[in-house]
């Protein structure tokens, strides 16, 4: 039973009409507890509905819909599919909405053909994924997964709101965080298709992978303190010039980075103040990101980079506070799941690759309380996190019918 072709043809067009909903009118960015979030989120409810589901949308702004099993059906648990609604700042417009509209093509298409299945099939669209606002990823999903660390809840945004406050100019209650949380007896699995963001599917030339794991991550956020003075009085020896302290982190990040496969680190925010080119710069805030498919090997390196930022901070008589702002361990896919996507894959006769995930992804918070599967879908040079990001309508297709075969083996 294939996504049909009207159900198809909708997922391009609905990314599309996706992509217009943007904080800012000259690119892509929205991010969780927004204005653009629930317009977001009321446009995929109608949808969910159209497509016959129940919708419900939760204390931390994840959208659900869910087609109810057979009637005779005597499951009681449900595979879930979906991904993402939020994205990064300036970013493409498939990271997240591919996988959740795929999945809602799955559901549209069993609605059009006036099918049910042994198992409730619930699509979601995840609150945030990215972390842009509050800068700790997988809010939606780990509160999904009764795992949200509450702390962030009064965590402020760049424009000093808090979690909280967004959540209820939202239109819902950080009070109420625990009930989003959804019971492990009630999946059967959850399934995630997203886009590769990496090179492996379109020089394998295949439109479909398998995912095998998915890397786990820490985020630190570094405070640097100096002092600020007069860039023309002060001489060299006499500052303590945080912004100058940072440029040597930076490059300790990226030396203890370099030096394995699969290893990363990456500095994508900086803010230096008082910010004024005639002032030395007597404090700077910095985020790092490090991600490692070994968990040993990505704690080790952090403690490292730690302890020589440590050491050059004190030579300059900097201050240094350090925040760990996310911590996920790497997760495995489940066995079961991948040999269902593997074999979907070869029945649509795609050569078969399987990979494992570098980006992080609302399936590794699920992991926790459901067996999870991954597949990717090949993109364009393997940009991604950018406007350039681009997906074919062929491949988002087959990765639609990749996906609703892995569900009807599931179902068998
Ligand atoms: C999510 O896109 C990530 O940062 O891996
Ligand atoms: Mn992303
Ligand atoms: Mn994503």
């Amino acid at each position: 039973m294939p996504v049909t072709p009207a159900a198809a043809k909708r997922i391009m067009d609905r990314i599309d009409e996706l992509a217009k909903i943007s904080e800012s009118p000259d690119c892509l960015t929205r991010r969780v507890a927004t204005r653009e979030h629930r317009m977001a989120n009321d446009l995929v409810a109608s949808w969910m509905k159209d497509a016959g589901m129940q919708v419900r949308e939760d204390a931390i702004g994840n959208v659900v819909g869910r087609y109810a099993a057979a009637e005779r059906s005597t499951k009681t648990s449900s595979i879930m599919l979906g991904s993402h609604l939020d994205t990064v700042i300036n970013a493409g417009r498939y990271d997240g909405m591919l996988g959740v509209l795929s999945a809602l093509a799955c559901v549209e298409s069993l609605h059009e053909q006036n099918m049910r299945l042994p198992y409730a099939v619930e699509v979601v669209g995840f609150a945030d994924e990215e972390g842009v606002r509050y800068q700790s990823t997988y809010l939606g999903s780990r509160a999904m997964a009764g795992r949200f660390n509450k702390l962030v809840l009064s965590r402020e945004d760049e424009q000093g709101i808090t979690l909280t406050d967004a959540l209820t100019q939202f239109g819902t209650s950080a009070d109420e965080i625990d009930s989003a949380a959804v019971n492990p007896d009630d999946l059967h699995a959850y399934l995630e298709l997203h886009i590769e963001q990496g090179p492996v599917l379109e020089n394998g030339n295949t439109p479909v992978g398998v995912v095998s794991s998915i890397s786990g991550a820490t985020r630190l956020m570094i405070n640097l303190t100096g002092y600020a003075g007069h860039a023309g009085t002060v001489p060299m020896n006499l500052r303590r010039d945080a912004l100058a302290a940072a440029a040597q982190c930076i490059s300790i990040v990226e030396r203890n980075c370099s030096t394995e496969a699969g290893l990363v680190g990456t500095v994508g925010r900086i803010n230096a103040k008082p910010g004024a080119g005639n002032v030395i710069p007597g404090d700077v805030q910095f985020s790092i990101d490090i991600r490692a498919a070994s968990d040993s090997l990505r704690v080790e390196r952090v403690n490292t980079i730690v302890e020589e930022m440590s050491s050059v901070c004190a030579s300059r008589n900097i201050e240094i506070d350090i925040e760990n702002v996310h911590e996920a361990a790497s997760v495995n896919c489940d066995a079961l799941i991948v040999k269902h996507m593997q074999s979907a894959v070869a029945s649509m006769n795609y050569d078969l690759i399987t990979l494992p995930s570098g980006a992080g992804h609302d399936a590794a918070a699920m992991a926790d309380i459901a067996p999870v599967g991954m597949l990717f879908v090949r993109c364009r040079e393997g940009i991604s996190h950018h406007p350039d990001e681009s997906v074919t309508e062929d491949d988002a297709i087959s990765g639609a019918q990749v996906l609703m075969q892995t569900v009807l083996n599931l179902c068998d």
